[in-house]
């Protein structure tokens, strides 16, 4: 398979240069900037991109890739700080400038190969404070902004390509295709990877392997399509288990047993632990806590299972690409800012070897997959759902009361977003609820009644999200939909707190 290979400077849009790029069925994959000469030589790449990131190549803690990846004879593009690497090491000049963020327009100087086919002038998204002052002589301009004059060089002799701009971005027009032209067009690169293939060549992998494979399925996507996959190499050899600890959302537990058992017919045992997960989290009301115990408690139902079930050889996860790899470049306190629950911390004793079949995967690359295995589209375009469950959702103390409020809450946040046709397009939406109370007027009488929050985000991989501007007449359906229908609460507030500062979930 041919492949492009992605070093990561840092960028927060590093990933999604590998996913535009296997959006036109060429596979590409994201590697630390420090990777040496030898392993990359490793991956026989078509060609190489350097990513942007937030350092300046002159300061001294500056990110460098290995000198000898210059000497590589293959193409090469950089992008914003990867373009000023480049600038820099061919003898051009990069300066400090006033920093650049939004939208430029970018005119087109040299309609060949890399800006081809994308028309006159262009709008490119740029982020940056360096710019290229001097290019180096063997290099011409290609694109030029009105701030930029060397927002785009070429060295077409070499295949060495600089942009300033990012063309991952959607906010750059025919940013897909300048992509595409060089992957294509520069890099020569064949369209060969595809979702079909992927499962091919998975089913034949995982057909080879020995022993019984245990897969804690949560009825999301990433368990599901793992534990499909999985199945179809080896069957019956493959038993999922799924736990309701009692946190899930409304009828979650009935639709995903009848998805298992009718739709796939995979080995599947549902477990009923809601009792001892609700029991566990009395009278609990710091967060973290709470977190912890439904870890804890669902490591403990899982084990019991793997003891009476077993022997096992492997643990199945739904482990998807963007977990994996790290870029090398500290990405900040954001990944643990949460202890995020999965699967782990299995005690040593079961002797698990672990199975992560997606691990090379995008999440819409999943999806794909998903439709391939003929996984229901109403599961695979659910928005997430945390690991702990409500137990983020609920402010304070878990109880009946408000696992109540909350699951009926979400369902019409959820079902008004459908009717709207606008589910499809937020990353997450759902009711949380915490002991406050307000008061309301219910015919002549005042009553107190608990305030119900709603948050509907967009995002693109969770990392930073910003709050949907719903239009307000659908907003306003919600909280008269949340107080008629749901006698105990008074008032619906809606969220506007973008994360950063704030997180997507309350807790
Ligand atoms: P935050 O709240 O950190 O959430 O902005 C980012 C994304 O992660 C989901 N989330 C979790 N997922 N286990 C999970 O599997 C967890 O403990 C957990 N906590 C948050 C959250 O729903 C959002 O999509």
């Amino acid at each position: 398979m041919d492949k492009i290979i992605v070093l990561d400077f840092g960028s927060q849009y590093s990933h999604l240069i590998c996913r535009r790029i296997r959006e036109f069925s060429v596979y590409a994959e994201l590697v630390p900037y420090n990777i040496s000469y030898d392993e990359l030589q490793k991956h026989n790449p078509k060609g190489v991109i350097f990513s942007g990131g937030p350092s300046s190549v002159y300061s001294s803690d500056a990110p460098m890739p290995d000198d000898k990846i210059f000497e590589m004879n293959l193409p090469l593009l950089g992008i914003c700080y990867g373009h000023q690497l480049i600038v820099n090491k061919y003898g051009g000049r990069v300066k400090r400038a006033n920093k650049e963020y939004g939208s430029s327009l970018l005119t087109i100087d040299n309609d060949r190969d890399l800006l081809s086919e994308v028309g006159e002038s262009v709008r490119a998204w740029m982020s940056h404070g360096d710019e290229a002052e001097e290019i180096p002589h063997e290099f011409q301009i290609i694109g030029h902004t009105e701030s930029a004059k060397a927002a785009a060089i070429a060295s077409e002799e070499k295949s060495i390509y600089g942009i300033q701009f990012h063309p991952e971005v959607v906010h750059t027009e025919q940013g897909a295709e300048i992509l595409k032209n060089f992957v294509l067009k520069v890099c020569k690169a064949k369209q060969d990877w595809t979702m079909e293939g992927f499962i091919e060549t998975a089913v034949e992998k995982i057909s080879k392997i020995q022993g019984n494979v245990l897969c804690g399925v949560s009825g999301g996507i990433d368990s599901t399509v793992a534990a499909l996959l999985i199945h179809k190499a080896i069957g019956d050899r493959l038993k999922c288990v799924f736990v309701n600890n009692g946190l899930l959302r409304l009828n979650e537990e009935r639709e995903i047993e009848e998805m298992f058992k009718e739709n796939f017919k995979v080995n599947f045992t549902p477990i009923n632990a809601a009792e001892k997960f609700l029991g566990k989290l009395k009278k609990v009301k710091d967060p973290e806590q709470k977190r912890k115990i439904v870890g804890e408690e669902f490591i403990h139902v899982f084990t019991e299972f793997a003891e009476e079930n077993g022997p096992f050889k492997w643990l199945a996860q739904g482990t998807l690409y963007p977990d994996v790899i790290e870029s090398g470049v500290s990405k900040g306190p954001a990944a643990v800012i949460k202890s995020h629950h999965n699967v782990g911390g299995l005690p040593d004793w079961l002797n698990l070897q672990v199975l992560e079949p997606l691990r090379e995967l995008y999440k819409d690359e999943v999806r794909k997959i998903a439709k391939l295995l003929n996984v229901p589209e109403k599961l695979f375009m659910r928005h997430p759902f945390p690991g702990p469950g409500l137990a983020v959702r609920i402010i304070g103390e878990v109880t009946q009361a408000k696992l109540e409020i909350a699951k009926v809450a979400s369902k019409i946040v959820e079902d008004e977003l459908l009717e709207a046709n606008l589910y499809d397009k937020v990353w997450q939406a759902y009711a949380a609820v915490g002991d406050d109370k307000a008061v309301g007027v219910v015919g002549d009488e005042r009553r107190y009644g608990n305030i119900v929050m709603i948050r509907v985000v967009d995002s693109i991989d969770a990392m930073t999200a910003d709050w949907t501007r719903l239009p307000h007449e659908l907003l306003e359906k919600i909280s008269n939909r949340i107080t008629n229908e749901i006698e105990d609460v008074t008032w619906v507030t809606y969220t506007i707190s973008s994360k950063p500062p704030a997180t997507i979930e309350p807790q």
